[in-house]
């Protein structure tokens, strides 16, 4: 699911734009045409109906707005059949029909609108909607045909996601394929009519996100949502006949649109003219807990937790290996059976309800008959209010496993889950009988010890025969390796069917040390990569001719194999398009090895700060760089399953493909060093220092947001094509992050740019590049942006930027001067000598 839930504004910005001649009107009859270079203009000139182009070769017809600068498209009539060349227009069609017709007279789209019409219009009018009509009737009735029955990937007020029971019409958005490519994409979000009904987010044929039913006020998994009090309003209806959801905005200067981005988000977006800018108002999936079934049955997700994954009261993880690795997919399961009838009911607060999607559903029963009736059904495994209106009414019950819950700390529901008595009772804390039970708890607490030991040694005897078996593997242990190296990406997915020991064989290859040496030509030094902290890397080639990267590690991890095993296992887990791959590893009884896959370009250092070689990257290979690494920043953070703090980021940790890609390197590395051991602590102490953030170098405090730091004067590094040189600058000067901050305030910033792009560079992308490399280096930790916003504010030309404030670590300071010399230091610099100093002793 990895690629997924990167977050990217989605505001389309029309690269070509025709001098467009606007017919002075609103409407088009029969006998008239609009050319590519015509629009017709809404009467209050809100929305404009014409043709646009990506790239110059594909011609669309579209809704954008009229008064907004930032083209925006709302509506494509031909997303899937563009016009292949200006040389075509739109008319009324013989039978009312619209239709785009090409060069060659042939009809590429038609709005297939059936009725028979006697002098039908076109009316593009201000809520968006392009309808037709009979020019004899008024624009309020109901049209022959409009724009709003099919939208496509944004939804504007007063617009419906709807499905009609009666017609079995549904509508639903859809993402365009790309931001250049307004063709249907995989993205939808989609009413689903079941149960009790609500949306959900599609990729594809996977269910993303969940909305969560409709309370009365708002979506049960949207506790953000307040109808009431913002000008937005919102409405989810139901009767027999049909199901919809849509919005209508109070005030008609506020711009407002619902849409989905070709990377699987949904936005709500609202228009910002004192900047000109949309600004992502609120958007989904935002956390991890937002991922479907991000814990499986009975889990429930807390953002707050760590990790995100519990069990309900009563449960207990299903699979116990899986769980603390930080998968929670596979949920949890009862600790006690059911027995039906003696069974109680728990109130879990605050939640979002689970999947709705195949309940029994009552909208005139109150909650206590609601509960009678799921207490005496016996499949009955938890009920709720539909309504949270006036006390709450209607009845929600389940018969199946109860999937996709989180809690909120404000702004959940409450669920009553059916539980054996002897659960509720032990989760409610009180019991009768205490000296009875204590002395049972004693008995059990010994009985679970003796057993624990036996289970310890066991599994003690069966380590030591697997580390032997792991040293000196055979071929057929290779074999094995191999197999999985093959179909990679199986190494998850058969998560799910495979029993814990198969789990450890699918999904960690282990190499031995006998092909690793061999695929390294003996470890030789022509073979040699590099050194870091961790130790040398190696490049190598297997038998079959598959390329890898071997990191033999220097130092003793501390760790026992087993323990180091479970830990690249998890490590080999993370897998996105901006991390670099591990495949596995390889452990004797003195040798620790991890296997990567091979990068051609090695790291990002080696180019950009090159004087000979740095040209190869130019703006856009450089602004992609940057955005792959925030991509795979954001995965370690957020996205992946379990929270990752890489600890190192530096322009050496990122490597490049063949293509440039941008891939990250040694996160995890902490987990198998322990916690506090950067490379920084080891040896190169300058080198990552300029990467260090204020809290880390002076608390040793680390947290995402240091990574944040390390990111933007990452980001720095790449627009300048210069090395952040920490405090350790001579002659007094400003390091890089002090003098992109100078030149920054200064108005200056674009002579920041390295000289060698400066053929090749966007100044919009480069200022908005420097300023998040300028708000990600903060001094204060709390300023700093998370790596979503970061995504956000790189992908977006419109999103609003807030202006930052100065760096930590500004000042340079060269290491031999001791003198304390304050008068010289600009006050709103954050770096004193105390800290300089502290930090030199180290
Ligand atoms: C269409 O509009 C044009 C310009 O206003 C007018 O001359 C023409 O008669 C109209 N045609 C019909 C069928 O109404
Ligand atoms: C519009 O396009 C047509 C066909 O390309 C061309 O003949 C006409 O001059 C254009 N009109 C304007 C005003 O640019
Ligand atoms: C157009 O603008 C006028 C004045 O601002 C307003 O009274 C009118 O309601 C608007 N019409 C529509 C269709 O929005
Ligand atoms: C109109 O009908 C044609 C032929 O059935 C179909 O290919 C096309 O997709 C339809 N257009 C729309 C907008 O539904
Ligand atoms: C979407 O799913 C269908 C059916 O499973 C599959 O054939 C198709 O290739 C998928 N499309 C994409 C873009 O993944
Ligand atoms: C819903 O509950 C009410 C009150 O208990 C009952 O009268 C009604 O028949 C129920 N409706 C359905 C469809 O079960
Ligand atoms: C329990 O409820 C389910 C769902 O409404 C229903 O299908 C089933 O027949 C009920 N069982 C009993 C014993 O009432």
């Amino acid at each position: 699911m990895g690629g997924f839930t990167n977050l990217i504004v989605f505001v389309i910005t029309f690269l070509s734009f025709f001098t467009a001649i606007s017919f002075s009107s609103d409407t088009l009859n029969s006998t008239q045409s609009l050319k590519t270079n015509d629009t017709l203009l809404s009467a209050n000139q809100t929305f404009v109906l014409g043709f646009f182009s990506l790239d110059e070769s594909r011609f669309y017809l579209g809704i954008w707005y009229g008064k907004i600068q930032v083209r925006t498209a709302v509506w494509v009539a031909n997303r899937d059949n563009p016009l292949e060349d200006p040389n075509g227009f739109l008319k009324i069609g013989d039978t009312g029909n619209m239709e785009i017709v090409d060069r060659t007279g042939k009809t590429i789209w038609s709005s297939n609108q059936t009725a028979a019409a006697k002098n039908p219009v076109l009316q593009i009018l201000d809520s968006g909607n392009l309808i037709i009509r009979e020019s004899s009737v008024s624009a309020s009735k109901n049209p022959l045909w409009q724009s709003f029955d099919y939208p496509t990937n944004t939804l504007l007020p007063g617009m419906k996601l709807l499905y009609n029971f009666d017609t079995k019409m549904e509508k639903h958005i859809t993402s365009w394929k790309s931001s250049q490519d307004p063709s249907t994409g995989v993205i939808s979000f989609k009413l689903d009519f079941h149960g009790l009904p609500e949306i959900f987010l599609w990729n594809n044929n996977t269910k993303l996100y969940r909305s969560g039913p409709w309370n009365g006020v708002r979506f049960s998994g949207v506790p953000e949502m307040k109808s009431e009090t913002d000008s937005i309003k919102f409405d989810f209806y139901q009767d027999e006949h049909q199901l919809y959801y849509t919005f209508n905005i109070g005030t008609q200067s506020l711009y407002s649109r619902l849409t989905v981005t070709p990377d699987g988000q949904l936005q709500r977006l609202t228009w910002v003219p004192d900047n000109q800018v949309w600004n992502p108002f609120w958007f989904a999936p935002k956390d991890q807990c937002d991922t479907y079934k991000e814990c499986g049955p009975y889990g429930i997700c807390d953002t707050n937790a760590s990790p995100v994954c519990t069990c309900m009261r009563g449960f207990s993880p299903k699979n116990i290996q899986a769980w603390n690795l930080r998968d929670g997919s596979d949920g949890c399961v009862r600790k006690t059976k059911l027995d039906c009838w003696s069974d109680e009911f728990l109130k879990v607060q605050n939640v979002k309800l689970p999947d709705t999607t195949s309940v029994f559903v009552n909208r005139s029963m109150s909650l206590m008959e609601c509960g009678g009736l799921c207490k005496k059904n016996c499949s009955c495994t938890a009920y709720a209010n539909i309504d949270i209106t006036n006390g709450g009414s209607g009845c929600v019950m389940w018969t199946d496993e109860l999937v996709d819950m989180r809690v909120y700390t404000d702004g959940g529901q409450d669920l009553y889950v059916r539980l054996a008595a002897s659960d509720v009772e032990s989760a409610s804390g009180g019991s009768k009988n205490n000296v009875e039970s204590k002395a049972i708890g004693i008995t059990v607490a010994i009985v679970v010890v003796l057993v624990g030991l036996l289970i310890y040694f066991l599994w003690k005897r069966r380590k030591l025969h697997r580390m032997l078996e792991c040293g000196t593997e055979s071929r057929g242990g290779f074999e094995r390796s191999q197999d999985s190296l093959k179909k990679e990406p199986t190494f998850t997915s058969n998560r799910r069917n495979s029993s814990e020991s198969e789990m450890d064989e699918l999904e960690l290859p282990l190499f031995d040390f006998n092909t690793i040496s061999t695929a390294t030509n003996n470890f030789s030094e022509e073979n040699k990569l590099g050194e870091g902290g961790f130790g040398i890397v190696y490049k190598g080639r297997l038998t079959e001719g598959q390329e890898i990267a071997v990191k033999r590690l220097s130092r003793n991890s501390g760790q026992g194999i087993e323990q180091f095993k479970n830990e690249v296992r998890l490590i080999a887990r993370l897998q996105h398009r901006n991390l670099v791959r591990l495949f596995g590893c390889c452990v004797g009884m003195d040798e620790k090895m991890l296997v990567y896959e091979y990068m051609e370009n090695r790291s990002l250092d080696s180019i950009l700060f090159d004087r000979a070689r740095r040209s190869i990257l130019n703006w856009q290979k450089r602004f992609y760089i940057i955005c792959g690494i925030a991509r795979g920043l954001l995965y370690l953070h957020q996205d992946s399953r379990f929270r990752i703090i890489h600890r190192d980021l530096k322009a050496s940790n990122v490597l490049l493909d063949e293509e440039m890609n941008p891939k990250i390197s040694d996160f995890g590395m902490a987990r198998i060093f322990g916690t506090n051991q950067t490379e920084a602590n080891t040896i190169r102490i300058v080198g990552t220092y300029g990467y260090m953030s204020p809290e880390y170098a002076m608390d040793g405090l680390f947290s995402t947001k240091s990574d944040v730091f390390s990111f933007g004067v990452l980001v720095l590094e790449i627009v300048t094509g210069r090395k952040n040189k920490g405090f350790y600058y001579s002659n007094d000067e400003l390091n890089l992050l002090g003098h992109a901050w100078n030149q920054w305030k200064e108005g200056k910033a674009l002579e920041l740019v390295d000289p060698s792009i400066i053929d090749s560079y966007s100044p919009p992308e480069v200022l908005r590049c420097i300023q998040v490399g300028l708000l990600c280096v903060q001094e204060r930790a709390e300023d700093r942006p998370t790596m979503s916003t970061v995504v956000l504010m790189l992908s977006s030309e419109t999103v609003l930027m807030p202006q930052p404030k100065s760096p930590g670590f500004c000042v340079g300071r060269n290491p031999n001067e001791t003198e304390s010399s304050s008068s010289r230091q600009d006050q709103s610099y954050s770096v004193n000598e105390v800290t300089v100093t502290m930090l030199h002793a180290r």
